[in-house]
Order: structure tokens, then C-alpha cells, then sequence
């Protein structure tokens, strides 16, 4: 896995499916990276995306919204702006482990949380909620009791909670359990919504060449530079926006609380290694 990928030249026909045509979609961290890619497939595929960020940008987005979604008086306020009939949401903000350590829970889990929860008065039956995880969640299973405890934290209350359960950027803490937390919370919320037609998944993906890329190599150290010897390549944000616009049209009504990884084999590599199904 060396500097910018050298990506094979894939037919994107695909891209003009009108998959999405006439859905509206939220697409948080919308002015960079994946969340950038995801607002473009969207709207290629006949979407109109109304785009949120804490950094103005407005491409690919038919409305922008300017928020920080750390923010609990900010998202309430965002919650109250945005339009009813929304038909889908991909949660894809998101700050790298280098961020302080309150501020990454903030704004990975709680505050995705607390928009995503606000604004399900405002879904139509047999939306579809996606939620940008990451490899880093794999160890959830580990991390049952601090997430069991996270449960009905508010944003505003995220650094206390960081406190208290010695969340800290220590080895890339904060961040592996925003992701852990977020892929329980979606399993947790298979079926919630199940009356509406509601449902909501997550994609986790391994390392992916974004400007965030440099935070996490610079975080995780000598355990990067394993996975920068298993890898053929990081993955890119064309790799993982169709995965998110195919969660968010109506080919996936079955596919409900499921984290579906997306990082060049990176977690099956993990799964054989555990199981000694390494050759
Ligand atoms: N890049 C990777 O290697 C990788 C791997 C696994 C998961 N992810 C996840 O993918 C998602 C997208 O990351 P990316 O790699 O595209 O990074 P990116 O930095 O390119 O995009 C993240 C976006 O989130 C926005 N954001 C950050 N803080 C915010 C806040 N307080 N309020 C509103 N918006 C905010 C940023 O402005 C930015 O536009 C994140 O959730 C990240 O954790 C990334």
C-alpha cells in the first residue's frame, strides 16, 4: 500500500442507473473525501442531496447546510431547517483520531445519534439510514460494557463521557470506540423502525486515500505499516460511495442492522487469521 493507488479502469456506466430518482438524501461531511463522492453518485444517480458540513462546499449538493455537528443546540437547530420527505440519510462526517479525543465521539457517534434520531419525523416510510463506520469498529465485541454505558449519553455531554470511561486518543481510544459504539448501534437498530420500513446499515471501511489517510498512519504507527504490507492499495472514495448509494435505494429493503465491510479484504484477512483459516 504505496502513496496514491493505481486504481484499475473500471466501467462506471453504472452511474447513470436512476437508481435514486426522486429520492432526497442528507449527506453529512459532504464537502470532502467520501462524503464528497457519496453527494456526487447520488446525485448522478437522480438524487437531490442536501448536503451537511462544517466546511463550506457546495459541490454536488442541491442545498447546503453549514453545521458542527458537535454541536447539540447546532443540530437541533439543522433538525428544525431541514425539509420533511427525506428518504434517505448517510451519516459520513467524521474526524480522524488526532482530533481531541471529546470531539471525536462528538462528532462519530453522539452527535450522529442525535441528528440521526431527530430527523426520523421527518423520513418517509422505506427510507434507508447508512452509517459510515470503519475497520476500526472490528473489536466491538470487546467493548460491550463502555458502549452499553454510551447509550443514552447527549452530544453535549460527550466529553464527560470520555472522562469517565477513559476514552482518550491513546493508540487511536476515541476513535475505535466511536466506530465500535456506531456498528452496536446499528445492529441495536435493525428492527426499531421496522413499522415505517425504516432501516438502517453501516459500511466499514479499512484505510482509504482521503485527507485524513495521513492522521491515521501518523496515529496508528507500527500497526499501519502491517496493513500497509498485507495491502495491495488504500482505498479510495470511488470504492466506497456506490456501496452507500446501493444501501441507500430500494435494492437493499431486506438488508437491515448490517455492517458490511469494505476494505480490500482487510477484515476477512483478520476473521482467517482468528480462525486459523490462514493457509
Ligand atoms: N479515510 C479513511 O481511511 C477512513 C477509513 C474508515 C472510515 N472512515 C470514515 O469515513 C468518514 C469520512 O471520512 P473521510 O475519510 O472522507 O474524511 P474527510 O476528512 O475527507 O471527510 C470528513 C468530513 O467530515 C467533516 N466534519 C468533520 N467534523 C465535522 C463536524 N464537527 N461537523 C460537520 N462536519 C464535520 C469534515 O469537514 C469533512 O468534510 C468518516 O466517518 C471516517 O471516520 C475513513
Amino acid at each position: 500500500m504505496v502513496g496514491a493507488p493505481s486504481l484499475p479502469c473500471f466501467d462506471m456506466s453504472w452511474e447513470r442507473a436512476p437508481l435514486l430518482k426522486g429520492k432526497t438524501i442528507v449527506v453529512t461531511g459532504s464537502a470532502s473525501g467520501i462524503g464528497q463522492e457519496t453527494a456526487r453518485v447520488c446525485s448522478a444517480m437522480g438524487a437531490r442531496v442536501l448536503g451537511i458540513d462544517v466546511t463550506k462546499r457546495f459541490d454536488h449538493v442541491e442545498e447546503f447546510y453549514r453545521a458542527d455537528l458537535s454541536d447539540g443546540a447546532t443540530i437541533d437547530a439543522l433538525i428544525d431547517v431541514l425539509p420533511k420527505g427525506i428518504d434517505g440519510i448517510a451519516n459520513i462526517a467524521g474526524l480522524p483520531p488526532t482530533a481531541p479525543a471529546d470531539k471525536v465521539v462528538a462528532v462519530n457517534l453522539f452527535g450522529l445519534k442525535h441528528l440521526t434520531l431527530g430527523l426520523i419525523p421527518k423520513l418517509n416510510d422505506g427510507a434507508s439510514i447508512v452509517n459510515l463506520a470503519s475497520l476500526a469498529g472490528f473489536g466491538w465485541p470487546d467493548a460491550v460494557h463502555a458502549i452499553r454505558a454510551s447509550e443514552d449519553v447527549h452530544v453535549d455531554d460527550a466529553a464527560r463521557f470520555a472522562v469517565d470511561h477513559q476514552i482518550t486518543n491513546e493508540g487511536g481510544r476515541s476513535y475505535f470506540f466511536s466506530k465500535e459504539a456506531l456498528i452496536a448501534w446499528t445492529m441495536q437498530n435493525r428492527w426499531t423502525w421496522r413499522d415505517r420500513g425504516i432501516r438502517m446499515n453501516a459500511v466499514s471501511p479499512g484505510p482509504v486515500d482521503t485527507p485524513i489517510l495521513g492522521d491515521f498512519l501518523e496515529t496508528l504507527g507500527a500497526r499501519a505499516e502491517e496493513d500497509a504490507r498485507i495491502m495491495d492499495r488504500p482505498g479510495t472514495p470511488q470504492d466506497l460511495a456506490p456501496i452507500v448509494a446501493f444501501l441507500l435505494s430500494d435494492m437493499t429493503t431486506w438488508i437491515r442492522g448490517t455492517n458490511i465491510p469494505a476494505d480490500g479484504g482487510m477484515s476477512s484477512n483478520i476473521l482467517c487469521e482468528m480462525h486459523g483459516l490462514s493457509s
